[in-house]
């Protein structure tokens, strides 16, 4: 399949359309941004990883009854996708205090959770996607009760497919965000997933595995991109 006009560029990935009006192709950069874009490098061989990775976990979590808008890999950093109209919500699901929770609620990182979180932003980058409640969702229009209701049910229900996934990989899922879209009028898990979009952390030293030794300055940031695609392929 090829790809036709580019549809959109974000920070870490382009989408275009293709001849096949329902499908999509995803091309995975190696650009990294933090701090909504304040900073900005480059992870070499990002893409790659992110594109394996989230192709690994799309088909894992579709063989436990969620539905995806993966297809199927097409290079190192595309795949084929169906065309899904994103909801503007970023989903946050915590485990363990991290990241902007430690930081908004004072509590030490690390901390872990009575019972798991649910979050979600508003997907805005002008706006630095706010924290919002179901109230604003339905209020503003940004979701149906039907369509959150669905979306809490798969976050949740991946929550606890990934946390065991991980843990029989020595790797503790401390967080992560994820996007659903609308597909045949249909909810479906979008985006990407991978460690830019999780926290991960090494269950035997504690050594963090994701975009925060990016953020945080922490070295060794290529080589635990690849430590995590190898503990998966693995
Ligand atoms: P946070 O602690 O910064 O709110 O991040 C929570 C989780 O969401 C963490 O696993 C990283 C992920 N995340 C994204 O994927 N994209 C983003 O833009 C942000 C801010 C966080």
């Amino acid at each position: 399949m090829q790809k036709l006009e580019m549809l959109y560029e974000g920070k870490a990935k382009k989408v275009f359309k293709t001849v096949e009006e329902k499908l999509y192709i995803v091309d995975y950069k190696d650009d990294a941004t933090a701090f909504n874009g304040v900073k900005k490098g480059t992870i070499v061989g990002k893409g790659v990883v992110n594109n394996k990775m989230s192709a690994a976990m799309f088909l894992m979590l579709e063989e436990k009854g969620i539905p995806t808008h993966f297809v199927k890999l097409l290079s190192d950093r595309e795949s084929l996708v169906k065309a899904v109209k994103i909801l503007p919500l970023e989903v946050i699901i915590r485990n363990v205090v991290a990241g902007s929770f430690s930081k908004r609620m004072g509590i030490e990182e690390g901390t872990e959770l009575k019972e798991t979180i649910l979050e979600f932003c508003y997907k805005n980058d002008e706006l630095g996607d706010p924290i919002i409640n179901d109230y604003h969702i339905y209020a503003v229009g940004l979701a149906d009760r039907e369509q959150v209701a669905t979306v809490k049910e798969y976050a949740f229900k991946i929550n606890e497919i990934m946390k065991a996934y991980f843990l029989e990989r020595g790797i503790r899922l401390v967080d992560f965000k994820l996007e659903f879209g609308l597909y045949e009028g249909k909810v479906i898990l979008a985006d990407e997933i991978s460690p830019d979009t999780c926290r991960l952390w090494d269950v035997a030293t504690g050594k963090k595995l994701d975009k925060d030794r990016f953020r945080r300055d922490l070295g060794d940031v290529e080589a635990t991109y690849q430590e995590v695609l190898n503990r998966i392929q693995g």
